[in-house]
């Protein structure tokens, strides 16, 4: 029977468990690591899934109608996963981007034909960041309010804020880790940014085993901005929980779902996607070097041998090219 797809959202979701078999034997561990490579995306990251989600939410509650843009205020994999969903429902496309990230993430944004304006163009944007010492949430709410509350025929998808960010997790990351693993999984470890991932697919595993352990990843505090070091090698897409304001924490990260906090700093993020690329032949981003970072020292503990750990890995490596991830290679 032939098998032809109709449209790339009918390739998202659905990515490859591996266990990166080399690295634990390189690594001595007595634990499983198991990594889901949400690179198998139709563009290469985990926010194929909640911008395909968040899109069609939005279509079936006539939020957005044919010749409506889509608008949207991210950090880059969200923007590229809207472009694409954006292009091949035929909607256009509008993001307002970081100034700080990877070149790549911009062109690939306009190649999909979206348009791209940086925070620091955007005159509310620009003085809510100033007056607030960085706060992405207040700059984000202030821009809501005073600009795009104002315009029409737009749909803002605002992924820190959507139901639909941790639902689709919810719907199918964690499933689709439950019956790959049949469900033999002890510990699940995620990033935060939006929280959409652990939230989601923390959910979804402690109803099927709450006895399953939810590691949340954190940067560690050298790879934060702070007095001493205001502009420290980050972490792409990771942002503190915990020891911050409240209000700084985006309403899609369920502050409940966690067991333990777990912090990694950017050189260990690195050095683990660097160690795997070679032993294991898989190319990712920071942030999943943190995610594997995390999972090595939990599969070194001594009352997790023999568990079976299973970690996120949210994007492909050769989205940092042109950072400092993969210059020592
Ligand atoms: C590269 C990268 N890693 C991790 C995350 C965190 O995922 P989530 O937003 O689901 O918490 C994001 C998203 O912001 C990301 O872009």
């Amino acid at each position: 029977m032939a098998k032809v797809y109709e449209s790339i959202s009918q390739l998202v979701g659905k990515t490859p468990l591996l266990e990166i078999k080399n690295y634990e034997k390189e690594n001595n561990l007595e634990a499983k690591i198991l990594v889901k490579l949400e690179y198998f995306n139709p563009n290469q990251s985990v926010k194929d899934r909640i911008a395909l989600a968040m899109v069609e939410d939005a279509e079936k509650k006539g939020l957005l109608k044919p010749g409506y843009t889509i608008v949207e205020t991210t950090s880059g994999n969200t923007g590229i996963g809207l472009a694409a969903i954006a292009a091949a429902k035929g909607y256009k496309f509008r993001v307002y981007i970081q100034d700080n990230v990877s070149q790549e993430r911009f062109q690939v944004i306009k190649a999909f034909g979206g348009e791209t304006i940086k925070f620091s163009d955007e005159p509310v944007i620009a003085k809510a960041l100033a007056e607030s010492n960085g706060d992405f949430v207040a700059a984000i709410k202030a821009f809501r309010e005073q600009v795009l509350s104002k315009e029409e025929n737009i749909f803002f998808v605002d992924q820190v804020s959507n139901p639909a960010n941790p639902g689709i997790h919810e719907a199918t990351t964690g499933p689709e880790i439950w019956e790959d693993t049949d469900g033999d999984v002890d510990i699940f470890v995620a990033n935060v940014g939006t929280g959409g991932t652990v939230s989601g697919t923390g959910k979804f595993l402690k109803s099927k085993n709450p006895d399953i352990k939810v590691v949340a990843i954190q940067p560690g505090p050298n790879s934060l901005p702070s007095e001493e070091n205001p502009e420290p090698e980050e972490i792409t897409g990771v942002h503190p929980f915990e020891g911050v304001d409240k209000e700084r924490v985006p309403s899609t990260m369920d502050l409940s779902i966690y067991d333990e906090k777990f912090e990694v700093e950017t050189y260990q993020a690195f050095e683990a996607a660097r160690k795997v690329a070679k032993t294991d032949g898989i190319l990712i981003g920071t942030s999943s070097g943190a995610a594997i970072y995390a999972a090595t020292e939990l599969a070194k503990r001594p009352e997790n041998k023999g568990k079976t750990i299973v970690a996120v890995l949210p994007d492909t490596g050769l989205r940092y090219l042109s950072t400092n991830l993969f210059k020592e290679v």
